[in-house]
């Protein structure tokens, strides 16, 4: 099972498209294919999951397609947040959500806090994200303290760069999905995917219920991860420790 499941919900627009409605519907449908992953994620034991809702690059979308997508996240957080920690889900928005507007920021830091010492998942929602935006924050932070003599430059290794992205302390990213036909990263988790699997389907988001999940596991379940080691070196330390 993976640890860390992150996914690009793409595909909504085409899905509302091909029944003749407009692209928010699409957006509207998802949000029900989100329930259904959270509920999935959380019923498998996988520690966290992480959901990519809106890119940086998302704001060149038509006006009424970003303010259809701001309510959405504002009604999700309402109507949502309760159940969520109900069931024991911590939630985390990442990325910079100081473009989203106080009442929006406050909803996020309200819900975030309600649910902080949650620990069944953890549910990061990559909101105004960038995998780029992620690298290069990082590095500002670190160059920070490098300048005001908190930090030595022969002190920044892998571990302590990852100390400064934006999910720091949670596994790296295991299993990569994305919906939608598509086969790329489109600037998500930049750093975090060095060792992920990547899943493409064609299945549209809305589309993506627990089955569509549930198989993805599988697929994932049956690949060798060699982090760079061979297939016998792998094979042999499995062995050894049976
Ligand atoms: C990509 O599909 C999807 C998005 C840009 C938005 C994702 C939002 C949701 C699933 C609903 C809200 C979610 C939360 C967590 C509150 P697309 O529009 O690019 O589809 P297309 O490729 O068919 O055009």
């Amino acid at each position: 099972m993976p640890r860390h499941v992150a996914i690009i919900m793409d595909g909504n627009g085409r899905w509302a498209q091909q029944q003749g409605k407009r692209r928010t519907f699409g957006h509207k449908a998802g949000v029900e294919a989100v329930r259904a992953s959270v509920r999935f994620a959380r019923e498998k034991g996988i520690n966290c999951l992480t959901l990519f809702a809106f890119s940086s690059e998302n704001w060149n979308r038509p006006e009424d397609e970003v303010s259809v997508l701001m309510e959405l996240f504002t009604f999700v957080l309402k109507s949502e947040v309760k159940k969520l920690n109900r069931n024991d889900v911590k939630l985390k928005v990442v990325g910079d959500t100081s473009r989203f507007g106080s009442k929006l920021e406050q909803l996020i830091h309200k819900a975030e806090k309600l649910t902080e010492k949650n620990s069944a998942l953890v549910l990061n929602i990559a909101a105004n994200y960038g995998g780029r935006w992620d690298i290069v924050n990082a590095s500002q932070r670190i160059a920070k303290k490098v300048q005001s003599g908190e930090l030595a430059v022969e002190n920044i290794d892998e571990s302590l760069f990852d100390q400064h992205t934006s999910l720091y302390g949670l596994d790296n990213v295991d299993l990569l999905i994305r919906t939608g036909g598509d086969c790329r990263v489109s600037n998500f988790l930049l750093w975090q995917i060095a060792y992920a699997e990547l899943i493409f389907t064609d299945v549209l988001w809305p589309d993506f219920n627990e089955q569509c999940f549930e198989q993805a596991i599988q697929s994932f379940s049956s690949r060798q991860r060699r982090f760079g080691l061979t297939g016998e070196q792998i094979e042999s330390s499995v062995g050894a420790t049976c």
